[in-house]
């Protein structure tokens, strides 16, 4: 932890997007909605849904094996997968075993964290610290969902909002003197506020039975205009604590790459951090809220089409049940 030099380090991203489209003109003929309802008050027109069959672990090794390949890491190199993720392929085990195999990780330590919206910034902020401590060398940090298996696809109110998909980067150590890498992270909790966005059943709580499914108690809940109001405070807060951790100032951020669950909320969070909306990498018209996939499917479209370059200062940051959120500054470049 003492040396200065010790950095851990984005070295290689990836994300993975099923092939089915669902618009808003699709779900316009599911429940009583419309285009002009949903993309004006979220920025939403379309969200991909997995296929029959096609799983979290099909999802997030499809996005582990692109960071690895950037990354230019082999598998057997990997010595800690984190996998975030509230929908994996079974209770038990935990999907990131799936996902070892797939990828052939023989040599890694695999667990899921479950911290919704935020599970990614969580899944970062352990690989920085086992990097740090030095119990690790070469981590992959995936965020993968399947969020359309516990959307109720007759609330208007929900289901409109989800989608599918993987994002995943690899986190390296680095003792070479590289001013790159993680240059802080933050994190906050408020379990009093668990019940705003929550699933009742389907837990040891309250096991799944006939009645569960028939008051379809097995799929989010969400109270939105609270949440709305908390997803704004606490992303905003967390996001400048972590800009002054990291030495810097607002005006010295290159790139926000925000939890894409709202476009209004993403407008007011760049607002506070004085931030134009040039500066912030959006894909939610084409994703919907991809939970803790969001931010790693986002920023690999920005690396990969050459917006986020060496050097750049990036933001992540994020809100969402727990309640959750946190926040990393990066820079960026090996
Ligand atoms: O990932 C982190 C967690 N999630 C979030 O951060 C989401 C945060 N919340 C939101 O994004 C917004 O609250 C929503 C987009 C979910 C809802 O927007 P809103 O402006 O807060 O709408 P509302 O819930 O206050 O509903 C307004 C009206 C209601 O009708 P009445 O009671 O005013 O007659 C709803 O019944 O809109 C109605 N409504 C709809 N109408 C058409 C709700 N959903 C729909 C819909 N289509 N899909």
């Amino acid at each position: 932890m003492n040396n200065p030099n010790l950095r851990a380090v984005l070295t290689g991203t990836g994300a993975y997007l099923p092939a089915k489209r669902l618009t808003n003109d699709d779900l316009s003929r599911m429940v009583d909605t419309s285009d002009e309802w949903i993309y004006p008050r979220t920025g939403i027109r379309s969200r991909r849904i997995a296929a029959e069959g096609e799983n979290v672990s099909d999802m997030a090794a499809a996005a582990g094996r692109q960071a690895l390949e950037n990354a230019g890491a082999r598998p057997e190199e990997i010595d800690l997968l984190v996998l975030a993720t509230i929908t994996p392929d079974t209770p038990l085990p935990a999907s990131s075993c799936l996902v070892q195999t797939r990828l052939g990780l023989s040599n890694a330590t695999c667990f899921d964290i479950a911290a919704a919206c935020s599970g990614f910034i969580y899944a970062l902020d352990v690989a920085r610290q086992y990097i740090l401590s030095g119990a690790a060398r070469k981590v992959l940090v995936v965020g993968a969902e399947k969020m359309s298996a516990i959307t109720d696809w007759t609330d208007r109110t929900t289901c409109i909002l989800f989608g599918d998909g993987a994002g995943a980067v690899v986190v390296e150590r680095s003792e070479g003197g590289t001013q790159n890498g993680i240059l802080s992270s933050a994190t906050g909790t408020d379990g009093t506020l668990a019940p705003l966005l929550h699933i009742e059943a389907g837990g040891s709580a309250m096991p799944t039975t006939a009645e569960t499914l028939a008051a379809r108690k097995g799929f989010v809940r969400m109270d939105g205009h609270t949440i709305f109001k908390y997803a704004v405070r606490n992303m905003a807060g967390i996001a400048d604590k972590a800009v002054t951790d990291a030495g810097l100032r607002h005006e010295d951020i290159d790139w926000l790459v925000p939890h894409q669950a709202n476009m209004r909320i993403i407008q007011a969070v760049a607002k506070t951090m004085d931030l134009g909306m040039e500066k912030v990498v959006t894909n939610i018209e084409n994703t919907g809220n991809t939970t803790a996939a969001s931010i790693p499917l986002a920023l690999h479209e920005a690396v990969s089409d050459g917006r986020i370059k060496d050097g750049d200062n990036v933001l992540f940051a994020s809100f969402g049940a727990g309640l959750t959120w946190g926040a990393t500054v990066v820079r960026w470049g090996r």
